[in-house]
């Protein structure tokens, strides 16, 4: 399971690099707006900060709504850096856009997805990623780790090459689910990866060895 931070904070970006486990980065409007990153240039200059962190996949979201707004929108996105994934929201406008992107090699991760046939039309449009938010569907009493297993079922059962990218990640629990139900990634919050330490038979043990070293090498 590959593990994304999801995240446009730098210092937890860093943090989860420095960790050892991190093989990506996932952003959105919100995420941007709550590091106050203001303005196109400000956001570009972000995001490549990014890229240079992590050098590893990060995605970028358009924030137009209409096909040729998104295609201009991604064009300069990727024109950022290699490492640059252009996310698309699951809509028409989105749906058609990641088809102009695969079919020109580039990688889009396409996003606000809670049903399996969103994914279902995001895969046939060749998107690298499918992000189906498990936190906001079981924000309304719906199943989102069930919904991750239906969509890696079907996308085993026609071979479809789409990652799913489990997002809306609330806690350490939800990665481990989604690892059971097969995704192919995660985007979490960082405590939510740090939390995947914890043990206290971890800590009770290492205390012991510890001690029985003390005892005899003072
Ligand atoms: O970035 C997409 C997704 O991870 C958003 O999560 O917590 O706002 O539902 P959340």
């Amino acid at each position: 399971m590959k593990f994304f931070i999801d995240t446009a904070n730098l210092d937890q970006i860093r943090q989860a690099y420095e960790m050892g486990v991190l093989d990506g980065v996932t952003t959105n409007p919100s995420l941007m707006a709550k590091e106050g990153i203001k303005g196109k240039e400000n956001q570009h200059k972000h995001y490549v900060d990014i890229c240079n962190i992590v050098k590893s996949d990060v995605s970028a979201e358009v924030i137009s709504t209409d096909y040729e707004g998104m295609i201009a929108e991604g064009e300069e996105l990727a024109a950022l850096n290699e490492h640059i994934v252009i996310k698309l929201p699951c809509t028409a406008d989105g749906i058609r856009a990641v088809k102009y992107f695969s079919e020109k090699g580039m990688k889009t991760n396409c996003t606000l997805v809670f049903s399996v046939g969103q994914a279902l039309l995001a895969a046939k449009a060749g998107a690298t990623y499918v992000s189906p938010f498990v936190g906001r569907l079981d924000d309304i009493s719906e199943d989102g780790v069930g919904l991750i297993k239906e969509i890696v079922d079907m996308y085993n059962y026609y071979g479809y090459a789409t990652q799913v990218l489990a997002a809306s990640i609330r806690h350490t629990r939800h990665i481990i689910d989604c690892l059971k139900a097969g995704a192919d990634v995660a985007t979490c919050p960082l405590a939510a990866i740090k939390g995947l330490l914890n043990h206290p038979l971890t800590d009770i043990g290492l205390e012991k060895f510890l001690a029985d070293y003390k005892k005899v090498n003072g």
